[in-house]
Order: structure tokens, then C-alpha cells, then sequence
């Protein structure tokens, strides 16, 4: 694919310092305006001030000159209004009212794999005579920024931008809810999810394992235990492990583990791809779905905020 990476996203939040604080807090590197990062680096989140919560931006990376003119391309025969400077192809998305960049970026990775650690199993002992090492780990940094999740009043007219025009593949959709898009092998990197308001629904970082989502989350949780939201779970779509906790702006952040990768686009949509429905939109194991989730608990207040904008 031309598109090989995400690079970042920018959002606009009343209080940048308190979110700052909470990414110190989670162990992320950076400042709001070098943006912050996992300790793989890669995609980085920066933040600006802003009246009310808003995702403006989400760039990735594409491999070549070509690759930017073919957007370029596509996207004006499809009527959008394009923007073409410092090396870059942007496009404002009329319905999430998100503004996504594309620029030539240096592949990510390859990223240092963790030490493997295989659990005891019925009939497969094999740790003996020891703990497990997992109670003796601590909370530590994620690795790096792989998805997020937007939330469009037009969920066809942003999935048409992103695929049709910027050339995001499909990995999964629920139908009139949401679709899971990659640019990359990650199984997706940028998910829209229907909403009435544009909205960052939630972004996710990627851990090594269960265990260091689960000592992560765990002390951000004793920490405030106001901010848990949701898990630990296992997802349908993307396969993976995740604990959602609420950040100080309001928007969920994810840590997960064990995300599917599409490496053979054909391979998965023979073997691996299965179709969706509803039920799959929660989890395939854990607590229910909060309500908050799906309806937040800032959308009167967001309404209001956008319905007062241009
Ligand atoms: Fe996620």
C-alpha cells in the first residue's frame, strides 16, 4: 500500500497542562507541541488549547512523491478540496471535521520484541517450582501510539474519504456503526464510528502483553479509580486485549495487546476476515459496555460547542 503509517494525531483540549500530566503519569516521552510518544516512538500525540475537546488532525505517512500526487489525485476527482504544501497533501473531511495529512515518512520499526513468555497450561507445565513473572512486573510505559477512533456524523462520506481518497483499506466494518481501517499492518489504525457529533472517541497504545496492559491501567486506575472505563476485555474486531481509561479532557485512551496484523491483504480476506454483525461491536469476552462509551457523557456540552461554530 502506498499508505504505510500513522504518524500522529492533534487535538484541541481546554487543558492541556492536566493532560500533559496524565500522559507523564502513563510514562509517554514528549511535550504537547513535540508531541508524546511510546517508548518505541512512532506516532505522537500533541495537543494545542482549545474551548472545547476536538480531534483537528491525523497524519500518516505514504512512501514517495508519487504516492502524494495519486492522493492528490483521487482526492480532487472526488471533489474534495485539497491542499498541497510543505511536502504535504491535506484534505478537511466536511463530515468529522477532522483535517487528514499525508506526507512521505521513513518506515516504522522494526520494533524490539519483548521477552516471550509462555504461560502454564493444562498438560503443558512449563514454569515449575516459581511465581509466574508477571506479579513481579510494574506499570510501565506503552510502546507506541497504533489507533484511533473518530467519530463522524457521516460515517459513508468519512469512510469514502479515507478509502476511496487517501487509500485506508478495510479490515472489518459493522454495518451503519463502524468500520476499521488500516495503513499499515496493523488491523486497523483509524476506526470511524457513527456518532452525532465530531468527537475523538478513543486512541490506543500498544503493549507488550496482557500483563503489562493489565499493571498499567491497574496503577492509572488506584491512581483515580474515576477514570476506569472499560475492561479488561478482549475485542472481536482486532482481536485484542484492551482496558480503557478515561483522560482528563474526556476522551477514552486505550492500551491494548495482541492486535491482529494483515500482513497478505488476500490471505485475510480469504481466511482470516469474518463477517460482522452487531454482537460484535462490544467485546468477545468481558464487562458489559458501559453507556458511556457509546453515548459520552460531555455530548450535550459538545453539541452545543460545534452548533455554535461556523
Ligand atoms: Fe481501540
Amino acid at each position: 500500500m502506498s499508505l504505510h503509517r500513522l504518524l500522529g494525531l492533534h487535538a484541541a483540549v481546554p487543558d492541556p497542562t492536566a493532560l500533559a500530566a496524565f500522559y507523564s503519569e502513563l510514562g509517554l516521552a514528549g511535550d504537547p507541541a513535540g508531541g508524546f510518544t511510546g517508548t518505541d516512538g512512532g506516532a505522537s500525540v500533541t495537543l494545542d488549547e482549545g474551548p472545547f475537546r476536538r480531534l483537528d488532525s491525523v497524519t500518516v505517512g505514504c512512501a514517495d512523491g508519487a504516492d502524494l500526487d495519486a492522493i492528490a489525485g483521487r482526492l480532487t476527482d472526488g471533489g474534495a478540496g485539497v491542499e498541497r504544501r510543505d511536502g504535504a497533501v491535506s484534505v478537511v473531511d466536511p463530515a468529522s471535521r477532522v483535517r487528514f495529512e499525508v506526507r512521505v515518512a521513513e518506515p516504522f520499526g522494526p520494533q524490539p520484541p519483548p521477552d516471550p513468555i509462555v504461560p502454564n497450561a493444562p498438560g503443558a507445565v512449563v514454569r515449575a517450582d516459581r511465581r509466574a513473572p508477571a506479579v513481579f512486573g510494574k506499570p510501565r510505559p506503552p510502546r507506541r501510539l497504533g489507533h484511533l477512533v473518530i467519530g463522524s456524523p457521516d460515517l459513508p462520506a468519512t469512510v469514502s474519504l479515507l478509502t476511496c481518497g487517501l487509500g485506508f483499506k478495510v479490515s472489518d466494518t459493522v454495518p451503519g456503526v463502524i468500520a476499521f481501517l488500516r495503513c499499515s499492518t496493523d488491523h486497523h489504525n483509524v476506526a470511524v464510528v457513527d456518532s452525532p457529533v465530531p468527537l475523538l472517541q478513543h486512541y490506543s497504545w500498544e503493549c507488550d502483553d496482557v500483563d503489562h496492559v493489565g499493571h498499567t491501567a491497574t496503577a492509572l486506575y488506584r491512581a483515580d479509580t474515576d477514570r476506569h472505563t472499560w475492561g479488561m476485555g478482549r475485542h472481536f474486531a482486532g482481536s485484542n486485549f484492551y482496558w480503557y481509561l478515561r483522560d482528563p479532557s474526556g476522551s477514552f485512551l486505550e492500551l491494548y495487546a495482541d492486535l491482529d496484523q494483515i500482513l497478505d491483504d488476500e490471505a485475510w480476506e480469504a481466511t482470516g476476515r469474518t463477517a460482522f454483525t452487531l454482537e460484535h461491536v462490544a467485546n468477545a469476552w468481558g464487562p458489559n459496555l458501559p453507556l458511556e462509551f457509546v453515548v459520552p457523557s460531555d455530548l450535550g456540552e459538545l453539541q452545543r460547542a460545534w452548533a455554535a461554530l461556523p
